[in-house]
């Protein structure tokens, strides 16, 4: 048999490069969807360093910009056919107000419109022999968020940047529920999970995330030492990609204190995810948004 092959969104840093790790010592063979190439060649090398002899490769892809992901995933299938998991990792946190070049909003734009049109885009190159599985990455932050499918971009609302973001996540994971009822019948499923908190880019490069006083910067410091590690954090996500016995529409995080950091468990999803008529207009909405159509309910 040949080897499983893995496409992982913004896979040269953080839990996108640990988990890019843990699929190559299971002997995947893993395509690096990442924005950067100079940032995606070197985290190649330490993959490669870290597992030696193994299939690891770098495509171009700005998932945040709709013409990247129909490219990108030309350029898939002509190098490598086809895939059997899709993990729907790369995304931004708390930016302040910017669009795409569609006029997109960019947090919606990233973390979820893109990976929208990537799963429509890879859809029909999962393999017809084994088993898919696609693996969106939410995050704690979607639990107070809410959908508003009359103001995705922020037309009208005062844009907040976490608001941004846990709105991006909502949408993610309302989607991962109706794409797995979509794909009933087929031999792939659609499921999700979070990574509880990490110390990666995310917040470390991020100024909004920075504290502003002396009292935050006491707490930083007592706080970072307890922060998992991205292989710690990656767990719950390959939880959801390799283990048996998992079902579409699972929500993996963390299972310790509120699922902050420990071993992999059932997570918690806001329950506006679960609402399967304000999923199908998201679902319409968004096949507007971004051009992409598939899996449509009325064929
Ligand atoms: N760390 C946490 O505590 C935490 C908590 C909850 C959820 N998450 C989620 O976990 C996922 C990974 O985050 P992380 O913590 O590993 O952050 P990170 O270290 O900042 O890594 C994010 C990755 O996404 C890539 N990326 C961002 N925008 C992109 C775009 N438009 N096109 C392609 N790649 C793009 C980045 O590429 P560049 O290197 O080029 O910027 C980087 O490779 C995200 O979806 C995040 O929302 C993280």
């Amino acid at each position: 048999m040949s080897k499983k092959t893995a496409v992982v969104t913004g896979a040269n840093a953080g839990l996108g490069f640990a988990i890019s790790a843990a699929l190559l010592q299971k002997d995947y063979r893993v395509v690096m969807a990442c924005r950067n190439a100079s940032k995606a060649d070197a985290a190649r090398k330490r993959l490669l360093d870290q597992v030696p002899g193994a299939d690891v490769s770098v495509l171009p892809l700005d998932v945040s910009e709709l013409d990247s992901v129909a490219a990108f995933a030309e350029q898939f299938a002509q190098q490598f056919g086809e895939l059997e998991l899709l993990i729907n990792n790369a995304g931004i946190v708390a930016q302040p107000f910017t669009r795409n070049d569609a006029g997109h909003e960019l947090q919606m734009a990233t973390n979820y419109l893109g990976n929208f049109a990537l799963v429509g885009r890879l859809l029909p190159l999962f393999s017809a022999q084994r088993p898919g599985r696609i693996v969106n990455v939410g995050s704690l932050a979607h639990r107070f968020g809410k959908l508003p499918l009359d103001d995705m971009n922020w037309d009208k609302g005062d844009f907040r940047p976490m608001k941004g973001y846990a709105r991006s996540k909502v949408a993610l994971l309302t989607f991962t529920q109706e794409l797995n009822r979509r794909l009933a019948g087929r031999n792939i499923i659609a499921l999700a999970a979070h990574p509880g908190f990490a110390a990666t880019d995310i917040t470390a490069g991020n100024p909004a995330m920075q504290p502003k006083n002396a009292l935050q910067r006491w707490i930083r410091g007592k706080v970072e030492p307890l922060i998992p590690t991205p292989t710690e954090a990656a767990r719950p996500i390959l939880h959801a990609a390799l283990a048996e016995g998992v079902r579409g529409g699972d929500y993996y995080g963390p299972g310790g204190l509120f699922e902050i950091a420990g071993k992999p468990a059932t997570a918690k999803l806001n329950p506006r995810t679960k609402n399967t008529a304000h999923a199908q207009r998201l679902w319409s909405l968004t096949e507007e948004m971004t051009g992409v159509r598939y899996l449509d309910v009325r064929a």
